[in-house]
């Protein structure tokens, strides 16, 4: 039914939280809170560069995700009033770059192409990160493209940035099943007029606007059932 499986990358193939584990051994008792604050600045950030400027040739305003996400460290640190030390932030981003994917996908990713599905990443990540991360965790023998916003310079969820696997892997929005643990990204890829699986792994309430996912589970694996 579907000829490509398309997967955010943040969050969904690479665990964004683990982060809270670092940061409360160096700031004790605030780990949780800086993993969580630290994630929806990155996203707010993505989102105001975007929208400021929606420009199809890209925004003006464009920094990568990798320089976004350092950003927005240092903000959360100044807001919950820790003093964020140069070797601190670098051991934070050091971490970042090579975050450990969850335990189901390498398993499912194989699967797929196994059963010969077309199988990407399509992320806001920059490029240089994304392929840190999916080499650190041994994903890219399974995976047939890494896309990336970089090339419009527009953040999910402009339309632009959905685009992108249509015109990668020359298939239409009905081949395409988008994969994503974010609810945001989740409704962004569905008005966009692919069908989503939401992997709701933190067990959170969906979006209170956009339609319900085609799809959702609290796993990857599940994903193998519907294909
Ligand atoms: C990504 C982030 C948004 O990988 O999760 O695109």
């Amino acid at each position: 039914m579907y000829k490509l499986v398309a997967f955010d990358a943040y969050g969904t193939l690479f665990d964004v939280y683990s982060m809270g584990q670092l940061a409360d051994k160096l700031f004790p008792g605030q780990g949780t809170a800086l993993a969580i604050m630290w994630r929806d600045r990155q996203i707010d950030y993505t989102r105001l560069v975007t929208m400021s400027d929606p420009n199809p040739a890209g925004s003006q305003h464009y920094l990568p995700f990798w320089e976004l996400t350092i950003r927005s460290l240092r903000y959360v640190c100044k807001r919950l009033g820790i003093a964020l030390s140069s070797a601190q932030e670098t051991q934070l981003m050091n971490q970042y770059a090579q975050l450990a994917a969850f335990d189901d996908s390498l398993p499912v990713l194989a699967r797929l192409k196994e059963l010969g599905m077309s199988t990407a990443i399509l992320s806001n990540g920059s490029r240089d990160m994304l392929r840190t991360v999916v080499q650190s965790n041994g994903l890219a023998p399974y995976l047939d493209q890494v896309v990336t916003v970089e090339e419009v310079k527009l953040f999910k969820t402009a339309p632009q940035s959905y685009h992108l696997l249509l015109d990668a892997f020359r298939v239409e929005k009905k081949d395409v099943l988008f994969v994503s643990s974010n609810a945001w990204d989740a409704v962004g890829a569905s008005w966009f007029g692919y069908d989503v699986f939401w992997v709701n792994r933190a067990g959170w309430p969906f979006e209170e606007i956009g339609n319900q996912p085609k799809f959702q589970a609290d796993n990857l694996t599940k994903l193998l059932d519907i294909l």
